[in-house]
């Protein structure tokens, strides 16, 4: 299988980082293949432009997408898994991520299909697996007490992959606040080994690996 991985963290300092390294780890061990996109370190632009916001407000297929787009769509037609690997900020992924969605989720790819078979353009495929690996500060009992891991499944999974792939799943690894150091210490190596058995059984992601 392929994965490819969209990574976002502003550090290599990070356990997000690690995550990271743990489940290409994962993936090489089971003889996946992989690629990624790097938000931070492509310094991909994550603000829409008018022109952008122009073309898909008003379901139009021009001006065609821009180069660094066209890109990140080319790396989605060419796998079988797209996985987010990203920390929690402000129980949402960090705004790159965020934008990365408005710039690449556009209309005649992740939306407006037929008009975009009409014209000749090839859509997004229907993906084998969208995986979220999410890395958060709160354990995941706290924020699923507060509604918050539900909120964060119900706009990752219910909304931006909805029915673009066969199979979704968002997995929170928490409990890795710096100001709790032996807690962190102890969720780091909890985390690392979820992250690499992921990466090794990636068509199947864990139950209850939170
Ligand atoms: C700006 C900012 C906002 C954050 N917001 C949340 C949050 O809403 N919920 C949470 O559980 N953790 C939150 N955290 C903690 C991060 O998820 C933190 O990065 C996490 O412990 C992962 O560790 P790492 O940054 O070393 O990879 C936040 C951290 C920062 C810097």
């Amino acid at each position: 299988m392929h994965a490819h991985i969209v990574y976002c963290h502003p550090s290599e300092d990070s356990l997000t980082a690690q995550v990271r390294d743990a489940f290409l780890e994962g993936l090489s061990a089971a003889g996946h293949s992989s690629t990624i996109s790097d938000l931070y370190k492509d310094g991909f632009s994550t603000d829409m432009a008018e022109q952008e916001y122009l073309r898909d407000a008003y379901y139009a297929l021009e001006p065609p997408l821009e180069e660094d787009v066209i890109r990140e769509q080319a790396s989605i037609q060419a796998t079988d898994a797209l996985v987010f690997i990203y920390p929690v900020f402000w129980t949402e992924a960090p705004a790159k991520l965020k934008g990365w969605f408005d710039r690449v989720w556009r209309y005649g790819f992740a939306y407006g299909q037929d008009a975009a078979i009409e014209a000749g353009l090839v859509p997004m495929k229907k993906l084998d697996l969208a995986l979220f690996v999410a890395i958060a500060g709160h354990s995941a009992e706290a924020l699923e007490e507060q509604g918050r891991l539900e909120a964060m499944r119900n706009v990752m999974l219910g909304d931006r992959i909805y029915d673009r792939a066969a199979k979704k799943e968002l997995i929170l690894l928490g409990g890795t606040e710096r100001s709790d150091p032996d807690l962190r210490k102890r969720m780091t190596s909890q985390h690392l080994k979820t992250a690499y058995d992921l990466g090794v059984s990636l068509a199947k992601p864990l139950e209850g690996a939170e």
